[in-house]
């Protein structure tokens, strides 16, 4: 992610280099300077082979932060927008997992994979949408870990109003044993899979279940694959450990 960020920033001055030289050639090009420069922000960024999302960001950056400055904002208000950010969203710059949630094909078929008795997580549990759905069956035990402090907040609330029987840990997934679990439900992304890949051969038992909702693990065939008739024909990928 680092490696990223760095280029981030890179393609954003060289960008600033590049529409100064441009403008300085071609002196019809000054008033234009920001386009000029968000215009090389954006062919940079693709020709760096940077996520495709980045290129929406080095288009709008400049222009954007130039036009905040206009607007003379009291800088606390970009202090509060970054702790929002952060209390909803965790680290999301450093593992680049965001927050959106299981939907009910996806529960009605991760139910259907666990057996009674068996011991669940959830990785990265946000608001508790699979808790609140598994915490339904009396037959097994159910843990959510999550790290952002609001999502991990609203889902307490959520299990406490609803009386679930689940434990909810407010921390880095990558922190926890997965050796304890039968089954390991991770709706993530996929910048984290190879990591917990690694991980999981490191500490899940022979037997037990990784499922993952929507994001495989780069060369490495699932046991199973769900497909989920849901709007974005998503799947869940399901790997036994030998
Ligand atoms: C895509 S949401 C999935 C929410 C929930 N599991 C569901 O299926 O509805 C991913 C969640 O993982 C959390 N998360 C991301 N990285 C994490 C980490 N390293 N440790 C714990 N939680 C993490 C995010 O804050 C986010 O709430």
């Amino acid at each position: 992610m680092t490696s990223i960020l760095l280029r981030a920033v890179l393609v954003q001055i060289v960008a600033c280099l590049l529409a100064t030289l441009a403008s300085w050639l071609l002196t019809a090009l000054w008033p234009y300077w920001l386009v000029t420069q968000a215009a090389f922000a954006v062919g940079l960024s693709w020709a760096l082979r940077l996520p495709r999302w980045w290129l929406v960001i080095h288009a709008g950056f400049l222009p954007l932060a130039v036009q905040a400055l206009q607007w003379q904002l009291d800088p606390v208000w970009y202090l509060l927008a970054f702790l929002l950010a952060w209390l909803l969203f965790g680290a999301v710059y450093k593992n680049r997992v965001p927050l959106y949630l299981s939907n009910q094909r996806a529960l009605q078929r991760l139910d259907g994979l666990i057996a009674p008795g068996a011991r669940v997580v959830d990785l990265g549990a946000g608001v508790g949408t699979a808790l609140s759905y598994l915490g339904r069956r009396q037959d097994i035990a159910v843990t959510g870990v999550e790290h952002a402090w609001v999502p991990w907040l609203l889902a307490r609330l959520r299990l406490l109003l609803q009386g679930r029987k689940v434990g909810l840990l407010r921390s880095d997934l990558m922190q926890v044993d997965l050796g304890q679990f039968d089954v390991v439900y991770a709706f993530l992304s996929p910048a984290i899979m190879p990591g917990l890949w690694q991980k999981v051969r490191k500490e899940m038992q022979p037997g037990s279940l990784l499922v993952s909702n929507s994001f495989e693990v780069p060369g490495v065939t699932p046991t199973q694959v769900i497909t989920l008739d849901d709007w974005r024909h998503s799947s869940l990928f399901v790997w036994r450990i030998e």
